[in-house]
């Protein structure tokens, strides 16, 4: 196949969470397949152009874009570079406006920087579809993630673009890794696109809805491209079952049980790089270490202990959150594992940034200021994350929702026992060591249900039980989950997609 991604995120070299490691995952998984496999992204100013290899300026083209000057919208273009070359083995396809036109995707971060985000993923959408068809390429498969490359699956079917009839063997699928954020944009904004209102329009007569959005003055992206693409996946099936029957999709719940789009509509399980995630070679951590051999594990602790100024002590249980500060994570339950986690004698660390960090900060800078056995770190570090993942004996994971999390898998990966609450896709990868069901996969972790201090006392009592009062115990359980990682790489997720191309291609 002929696959192009469309994605705001690539690992690691423009990465804020999960979307950057999947898209980089997924696409290296099937170039070893054999796949033809690009990706494209934007440009941001704060992708360093020597992270791209054999970095080419292809092109460049006027992109339409109109704008809106005092109410009256005028249609125009933008011009637009397009770059190639590869990061981390991948063809990459790369988007930049002309900075002296505008400001899009220009500042030191991926997001939130002084544009608007909505005006400058549609400009970016309708870019990457006129650079496919420019360049005389004719993909199997446009897979396009999130709300911010969902647009291209409305304008690929926009009659006066034609994009459709020019690439007549092109499918067009989307992966919603996140319903938590939709994509709402202004009609006017949409049009600046270059295509008009009404076809959007046709989205609410095609699921026979009025709503079009959560906010009528305001077109959902997420839904358009739900509606348009020729197949829907989210990231796992745990996920997936819970925008269907539970509350996890919002207001989109029934744009997703509208027959049309419930036929075409599927969770995947996202996998791990099991490469680049791997302790027994991994070049960020000082010890390595694999099922057989665990004694790089503890000297990766003493190192991780020493390096952030916690006590030494090889016995302490050392619990670990990796994580985006953002509500969807539980901060409130993360403030109290700390409390909990030291009045039971253990440690913690805490790697994470995000808007809700306030309260984390708070116990790092007042009550834990000089507690040795508390260290918290506001900052994104690759390096930091692997050599906590390396060192940690537990990874504390207690979502309020999770699409699917790949910390839970990458902890598996370097013998770290999650703790996690049963949402999305941790209830699909992390099963309880006490109260297992006798359902796939082998019993890997402690899990607690509800959203109160309590629940997750439950489990994180139990695990600290576990880890003081039977050692050898812990070492199997250790033992076992590195032994069964390997079931979390993209081999397996990969062929899930490629058996989903396959369909859409046939269809
Ligand atoms: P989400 O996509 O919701 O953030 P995931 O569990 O899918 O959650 O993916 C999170 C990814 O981001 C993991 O690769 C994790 O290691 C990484 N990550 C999160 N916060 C940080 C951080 N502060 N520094 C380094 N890596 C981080
Ligand atoms: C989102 C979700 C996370 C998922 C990731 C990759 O950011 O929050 O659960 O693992 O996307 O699909």
């Amino acid at each position: 196949f002929h696959i192009m991604h469309i994605t705001a995120e690539m690992a690691p070299v423009a990465k804020v969470g999960g979307l950057g490691d999947v898209v980089t995952g997924l696409a290296r998984s099937c170039l070893g397949r054999g796949h033809n496999v690009e990706i494209m992204l934007p440009f941001y100013e704060c992708l360093p152009e020597s992270a791209v290899e054999d970095l080419k300026h292809e092109r460049d083209f006027e992109c339409p874009k109109g704008k809106t000057w005092d109410g009256v919208f005028q249609s125009g273009t933008l011009r637009t570079q397009v770059f190639t070359g590869k990061i981390e083995g991948c063809p990459v396809i790369l988007i930049r406006p002309d900075w002296n036109d505008s400001n899009l995707f220009r500042g030191g971060r991926i997001y939130g920087g002084s544009y608007n985000e909505a005006e400058a993923y549609l400009y970016f959408s309708r870019a990457c579809l006129e650079y496919v068809r420019q360049s005389g390429r004719q993909p199997d498969v446009l897979h396009v993630h999130e709300w911010q490359a969902a647009a291209v699956a409305m304008l690929f079917w926009d009659a006066p673009a034609q994009f459709s009839q020019d690439m007549p063997r092109t499918r067009v699928m989307m992966t919603i890794h996140n319903f938590d954020s939709s994509g709402e944009c202004k009609q006017d904004e949409f049009a600046a696109t270059g295509v008009s209102g009404e076809l959007y329009a046709t989205v609410d007569k095609a699921l026979d809805e009025r709503t079009i959005g959560h906010n009528p003055e305001r077109l959902c992206l997420l839904k358009g491209g739900i509606v348009y693409s020729n197949a829907v996946t989210t990231v796992s099936p745990g996920y997936a079952n819970e925008t269907l029957n539970g509350g996890a999709a919002g207001w989109l719940k029934s744009s997703l049980a509208a027959p049309a789009v419930a036929a075409k509509y599927k969770g995947v399980l996202n996998g791990i790089d099991t490469s680049f995630w791997d302790p027994a070679t991994d070049p960020l951590i000082p010890a390595c270490f694999d099922a057989q051999r665990q004694e790089g594990k503890a000297l990766c602790k003493r190192f991780l202990q020493e390096g952030l100024g916690l006590t030494v002590d090889p016995s302490k249980p050392l619990v670990a959150v990796v994580s985006r500060l953002v509500p969807q994570k539980g901060i409130h339950l993360i403030e109290h594992a700390v409390h909990r986690t030291i009045q039971q004698g253990g440690q913690v660390v805490v790697l994470g940034t995000g808007h809700a960090d306030g309260g984390l900060r708070g116990l790092a800078g007042g009550q834990y200021r000089d507690n040795p056995d508390v260290q918290m770190r506001f900052l994104y570090s690759e390096p930091l994350a692997h050599q906590i993942y390396a060192a940690a004996d537990m990874l504390l994971v207690p979502s309020m929702f999770e699409p699917c999390g790949l910390t839970q898998m990458i902890a598996l990966r370097y013998g770290t026992v999650p703790v996690v609450r049963s949402t999305g896709g941790l209830a699909d990868t992390v099963k309880d060591v006490d109260n297992y069901q006798g359902t796939d996969p082998k019993p890997n972790g402690f899990v607690f249900d509800g959203i109160d201090a309590g629940s997750l006392d439950s489990a994180l009592d139990r695990a600290f039980r576990y880890y003081k009062e039977t050692p050898e115990r812990w070492a199997a359980l250790r033992g076992s989950i590195m032994s069964d990682a390997p079931r979390w790489s993209w081999d397996t997720a990969a062929g899930s997609y490629v058996d989903l191309y396959q369909q859409a291609s046939q269809a």
